[in-house]
């Protein structure tokens, strides 16, 4: 049986958007809504090399790192059940996209501008895309970078809105269309 035969309701899912809007809280608390297994690549990356993300960049460099991160998505995209939070750079890989989008269901958490630069300071030391850019630069960075979310199969917006918040808006959204494609 390849994952393209698996029912809706067994699909991984997978959270993307931009760096730190989320998707490792919410994708916990979707997981733990679901009785299913979370998965952050970011974390297994780490784990791998025993290292902070800031670390393995220096270490390793960055398209080493993009190629790690492409390959462990998409070893856990034939799992199935899984929640996976995707790093916010993982979708500039054109395969992991079109691998997570044929595989998975994918929701792009969507967190204004105005609202994401309050996060800034809590974000910035554990990013290393960010390190050492101005404001404006990263704020082209967030803009150029929403094209490569734009391939998703639900968004969700997160404004204003808490993590349990956002979370049950996910868990609706899964159950309405398991309930109108796969009905029991
Ligand atoms: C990156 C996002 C990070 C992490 C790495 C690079 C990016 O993940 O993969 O620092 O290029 O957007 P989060 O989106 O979980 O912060």
């Amino acid at each position: 049986m390849t994952s393209n035969d698996q029912s809706l309701r067994e699909k991984n899912i997978v959270f993307t958007g931009f760096m730190g809007v989320g998707k490792t809280s919410i994708g916990k608390a979707v997981a733990k809504k679901l009785y299913r297994d979370f998965v952050d690549i970011d974390e297994e990356i780490e784990t791998k090399h025993n290292m902070a993300t800031t670390d393995i960049f220096k270490e390793i460099g960055e398209q080493a790192f993009r190629e790690e991160e492409k390959n462990m998505i998409a070893d856990f995209c034939k799992s199935k059940l899984k929640i996976i939070s995707v790093g916010g750079g993982a979708f500039l890989h054109e395969e992991t996209r079109e691998i997570c989008l044929s595989e998975c269901i994918v929701f792009f958490l969507d967190l204004s501008w105005e609202s994401w630069q309050d996060r800034i300071s809590l974000i910035i030391d554990s990013r290393p895309v960010l390190q050492g850019k101005s404001i404006d630069e990263i704020k082209s960075l967030f803009y150029d970078r929403q094209s490569i979310y734009e391939g998703h199969h639900s968004k969700v917006k997160t404004d204003n809105l808490v993590i349990e918040e956002v979370a049950d808006n996910v868990v609706h959204a899964l159950k309405t269309a398991w309930d109108i494609y796969e009905p029991n």
